[in-house]
């Protein structure tokens, strides 16, 4: 048993509008573009079950209405399918106990801070988990495990970070480390797309994290940060010294989905372990080669 309030709802903010994957996203959520034969938005849903998440919070917008859907009953499929006697088991993951989907608008994307500030109602006084499904977790067990068994032991904050080459930071959060401790590194600062030569450490943020409610209070008065939004990474970097903030190394791979040769990448790396394609992927990709 740990002495920390247990993580049992996340945020997913999907309301962005995924500009880098147009013409494709124009009428499609990014999160509803599929990895083989799973849209990235339920890899992420996946990883959080794992992490004994229970409520789903979707931060959603205009035109992603495709997103609840795919977690809703599909009647008339389910039907068809029963009467052709196909079996239902590849819907599984998709099932989610009633009430325990809840989707929040935010009506105009002011940036990934704001689309958090969104879930304050539903979050309420709870530590909660975020996950951005561009972001492509592979690991065993998963990233937000992993995370919750690091939160069990020191609660606070946590946010999962990654090293990246030097020249790369400038295009993500990056963490200024203090003391380590295996996989976890104590974060003393926060600070979102800084220039190369600011760059605190090559440690960047990666798409997950644990966070006390009262983050929500800071949002509200948040002023807009680099790019002209609402940063998260600016209202966590003002929790430090208030409240304990850790990093989790991930043990595993990062695909960054929200970027094209990103999804290809990790569309290759899956098919390349899915016993059901992998020999006929890898002779295509020799062929490719030459
Ligand atoms: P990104 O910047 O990667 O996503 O935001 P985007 O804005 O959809 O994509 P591009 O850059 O135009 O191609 C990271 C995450 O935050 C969400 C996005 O949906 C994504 O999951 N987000 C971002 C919001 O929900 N609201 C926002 O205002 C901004």
């Amino acid at each position: 048993m740990s002495a920390h309030k247990p993580i049992k709802k996340a945020v997913f903010p999907v309301a962005g509008l995924g500009t880098r994957f147009l013409p494709a996203t124009k009428a499609i959520p990014k999160e509803m573009l599929p990895i083989i034969d799973r849209p990235l938005i339920q890899y992420a849903v996946d990883e959080a079950r794992e992490a004994g998440i229970e409520q789903l919070i979707f931060v959603t917008g205009r035109g992603k209405t495709a997103i609840v859907e795919h977690f809703d009953m599909a009647f008339e499929l389910e039907t068809t399918m029963k009467d052709r006697a196909k079996t239902l088991e590849v819907l599984e993951p998709t099932r989610i106990q009633p009430g325990n989907l809840v989707a929040v608008r935010q009506q105009v994307p002011l940036g990934l801070g704001h689309a958090i500030w969104c879930a304050r109602a539903i979050v309420g006084d709870e530590p909660f988990a975020i996950f951005l499904p561009d972001e492509l977790m592979i690991g065993k067990p998963g990233c937000m495990k992993q995370m919750v068994e690091a939160y069990n032991e020191v609660g606070g904050n946590l946010i999962s970070v990654l090293e990246v080459p030097e020249e790369e930071v400038s295009s993500y959060g990056v963490i200024d480390p203090g003391a380590r401790n295996g996989s976890l590194t104590e974060v003393r600062g926060l600070v979102e797309k800084p220039k190369r030569e600011d760059a605190p450490s090559n440690l960047i943020i990666s798409g997950r994290y644990i966070l006390q409610p009262e983050v929500m209070r800071v949002l509200e008065g948040q002023q807009k940060g680099a790019g002209g939004e609402i940063q998260l990474t600016d209202a966590m970097a003002r929790m430090i010294g208030t409240q304990p903030f850790h990093a989790v190394t991930f043990a595993g791979r990062r695909y960054d989905c929200g970027s094209k040769v990103g999804f290809v990448e990790a569309t290759l790396a899956l098919a390349l372990e899915r016993e059901d394609m992998a020999d006929d992927v890898r002779a295509i990709m020799r062929k490719l080669l030459g």
